[in-house]
């Protein structure tokens, strides 16, 4: 299985301990702080977030601090594993897709052990979050389609990333449709910085955007007419991304393919 093991994309460097490489994957990539703290000033950080609602469920990113009582630190590593990349409980349950566990089916053993590692260091915040509301008990999900061409590293951050939830136009059932509308944008966003559309982002609408362009869109949240993208845009987080992973990102999106 040398191929196999070969072919695992994003490996983290060697002299990078796992609880690093999992704060880069936590704070820099797949942002779970944007779900799992709530926003404001004095937040604490991953003791609960935002409140989730569709006609399916209502839900609040859970509090995963290390809290014996009201977190998860009686939960062992292969638990936590399992909450992230099957979205099941300890206790057999399971969530709602409002954690997106079916993207992060995609992490290697590395990355999901990173991940875990780091939440073992995060500072235990006692933080009662609300008990999920579903209209019918969660089924597991799949894991989401590959998304476009399989380009490797750039698929795998893309997919952690979640950068097609946000920018695939939505179905009928207001979920992003990943097959015919991916990448095409209009699903909307509204915050304190109003609404906010995101925009269509395959090589057709960035034909005229140059690698540059798209690596200052990212990591600045600047447009290349110089217009500032709005929070949705995660370009303070990304701003930590390494330059060889933004290379790979910029590689993924110029070869979505337009259907
Ligand atoms: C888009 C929002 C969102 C993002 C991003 C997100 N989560 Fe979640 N997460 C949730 C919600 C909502 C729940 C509760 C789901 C439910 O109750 O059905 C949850 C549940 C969990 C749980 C189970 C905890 C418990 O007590 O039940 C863990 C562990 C977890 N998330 C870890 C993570 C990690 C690690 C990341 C980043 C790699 C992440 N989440 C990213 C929304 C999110
Ligand atoms: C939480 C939702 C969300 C996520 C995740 C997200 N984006 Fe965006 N993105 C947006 C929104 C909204 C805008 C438009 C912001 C504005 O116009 O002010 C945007 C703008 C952009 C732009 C500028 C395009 C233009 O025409 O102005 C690019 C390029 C882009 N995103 C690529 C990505 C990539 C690559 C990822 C994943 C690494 C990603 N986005 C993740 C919501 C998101």
């Amino acid at each position: 299985m040398i191929a196999a093991a070969a072919a695992i994309p994003a490996a983290g460097h060697a002299e990078e301990t796992a609880a690093a490489r999992g704060a880069y994957l936590v704070d820099a990539l797949a942002i779970c702080g944007r779900c799992h703290t709530t926003p404001g000033p004095g937040n604490k950080p991953f003791a609960g977030g935002r409140v989730i609602e569709t006609s399916a469920y209502k839900v609040q990113g859970s509090n995963i601090t290390p809290d014996p009582e009201t977190g998860i630190g009686l939960w062992s590593d292969e638990q936590i594993g399992r909450a992230i990349t099957q979205g099941q409980r300890p206790d057999g349950s399971r969530m709602s897709t409002a954690m997106p566990y079916n993207f992060y089916a995609v992490l290697t053993d590395a990355d999901r052990a990173a991940i875990v590692a780091y939440l073992r260091t995060l500072a235990p915040v006692r933080n009662q979050t609300a008990a999920p509301l579903y209209a019918v008990a969660p089924v597991p999900a799949a894991g989401v389609p590959a998304s476009g061409q399989d380009t490797g590293r750039g698929l795998y951050l893309a997919t952690l990333a979640r950068c097609l939830s946000c920018h695939s136009t939505p179905g009928a059932d207001g979920e992003p449709d990943l097959v015919g509308g991916m990448g095409k944008g209009g699903a909307s966003f509204e915050g304190p910085w109003g609404v906010v559309v995101a925009p269509d982002i395959t090589p057709r609408a960035l034909a005229g955007w140059s690698d540059a362009d798209i690596r200052r869109s990212l990591v600045e949240g600047v447009a290349p007419d110089g217009r500032k993208l709005a929070a949705p845009m995660q370009a303070k987080a990304y701003a930590q991304l390494r330059p060889d992973d933004i290379a790979a990102l910029v590689v993924w999106l110029r070869r979505l393919p337009e259907n």
